[in-house]
């Protein structure tokens, strides 16, 4: 349909009151909304950069980290994944990816396209990896980088990574990991661990839209890509020296020039994601007001409390559980229903979203999220009455009202 001035008359944009059970997205912090809707300011306006210093500060808190270079990427998660692989990894370099999941084949993909030989080590969808199985691999390859999922929602499956940092020293190896869906409902320890770069999103446990993707980044690692420092033309100047390395192949994503941004030159790059970076900040107050202790073990008591309730509807979940991420369980669809027809009828009569499956378990399961905001008791049990209805209606066999009691019974056993 074309408007014209005379008849223009378009919907005011009204989404359902969905309540986003999935892997993520999920619903925001009515407090992370709020701060988005603030007034923009301009890009060197001292309140923005000072605000961009007061997220590089909370950032540090988040990560757990002393970091000097922590700071936001603007886009989606895999934005943050890009910047980080293209700026360190030169065409020919090793890369060794550990494939758990689909975000594995992601890192893989990336570090490709990124000119990387890449060397993959696969375990089966629902299991992780030993650090002598990954120790092993990088004394064959000896790579450059190590790039591991920390989370990966598409098996719930939560790799350990604090053996792997050492590991990645004693080799000369840089360490990184992408923790885009387990940051906030899972313990993470940039320093401790040591790792090099580490990037993650708001839209799972910290509880915001996709759009903004903070991390953080070792001295070591940015020694290695200040060699391809290249400034661009037009705002280059007799004060500025050419890295010797290779120039990085995204002026998007050439972290270098990024760092010029962030830091005291104020070198102009892209222009700042104005509303993203309020989000950011505010998603990081709300973590770090709550206390991150308090909000791991929030998604640790809901996340149980729902696998326990699936348990109850005489479901089976997914996956080797004791390595499952606090915030989403994988749920096999039982016989004779299906998957995607039920899902429907979650969206459409309850409003709620569950989550379908990629690869190889697409058809085979569904993945339910606790996380964030909706890391919370009535949002469990809600799913979970909606969720035994329909099942009852598609000829599960299961006792009606155990799903919600199993789930109320560990809210009462963990008081
Ligand atoms: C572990 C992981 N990495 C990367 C991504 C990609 O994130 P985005 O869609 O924000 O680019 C996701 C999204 O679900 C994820 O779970």
């Amino acid at each position: 349909m074309t408007y014209s001035p005379a008849t223009f008359s378009a919907p005011r944009l009204s989404p359902p009151p969905r309540l986003l059970m999935g892997p993520g997205p999920i619903n925001c912090y009515p407090r992370v909304l709020a701060a988005m809707s603030n007034q923009l300011i301009g890009q060197y306006d001292p309140v923005m950069t000072g605000y961009m210093n007061e997220v590089m500060a909370l950032y540090r808190q988040v990560f757990n980290t002393q970091n000097k270079q922590t700071l936001l990427i603007d886009g989606t998660s895999r934005a943050g994944i890009e910047a980080v692989l293209i700026s360190c990894i030169e065409p020919g370099d090793k890369v060794l990816v550990p494939v758990f999941g689909r975000f594995g084949h992601l890192l893989k993909e990336i570090a490709e396209r990124a000119g990387a030989d890449v060397h993959t080590i696969e375990v089966e969808w629902g299991e992780v990896f030993t650090p002598e199985q990954i120790e092993e691999a990088i004394k064959r390859v000896r790579p450059k980088v190590l790039a591991v999922v920390q989370g990966d929602t598409s098996t719930t499956m939560l790799q350990p990574l604090e053996h792997l940092g050492e590991i990645c020293r004693r080799y000369d190896v840089l360490f990184y990991s992408d923790a885009t869906a387990s940051i906030g409902g899972n313990a993470f320890e940039t320093d401790v661990w040591q790792l090099d770069a580490v990037s993650v999103g708001l839209q799972k446990c910290l509880g915001g839209p996709s759009g903004s993707a903070p991390i953080t980044l070792s001295d070591r690692y940015v020694e290695v890509v200040r060699k391809r420092h290249h400034v661009e033309a037009g705002i280059r100047t007799d004060q500025h020296t050419e890295g010797k390395g290779s120039r990085i192949g995204s002026n998007y994503f050439d972290i270098p020039m990024i760092l010029d941004y962030w830091g005291e030159e104020r070198l102009n790059h892209h222009t700042e994601a104005t509303s993203m970076l309020y989000c950011a900040r505010e998603c990081a107050i709300n973590l770090l007001e709550e206390g991150q202790e308090n909000v791991i073990a929030r998604h640790k008591l809901h996340g149980d409390a729902m696998l326990a309730g699936i348990q109850g509807l005489n479901l089976q979940p997914f996956g080797d559980l004791k390595h499952k991420m606090h915030n989403v369980v994988g749920v096999y669809i039982p016989e004779g229903v299906h998957g995607d027809a039920l899902r429907g009828q979650m969206l459409n009569d309850f409003n709620i979203e569950i989550g379908t499956s990629f690869g190889p378990l697409h058809g085979k399961i569904w993945r339910i999220g606790t996380m964030g905001y909706n890391a919370r008791k009535d949002a469990v049990l809600h799913t979970l009455q909606s969720l035994e209805t329909l099942l009852r209606r598609a000829g599960h066999k299961l006792s009606p009202g155990e799903g919600v009691d199993a789930a109320l019974a560990h809210y009462a056993s963990q008081a």
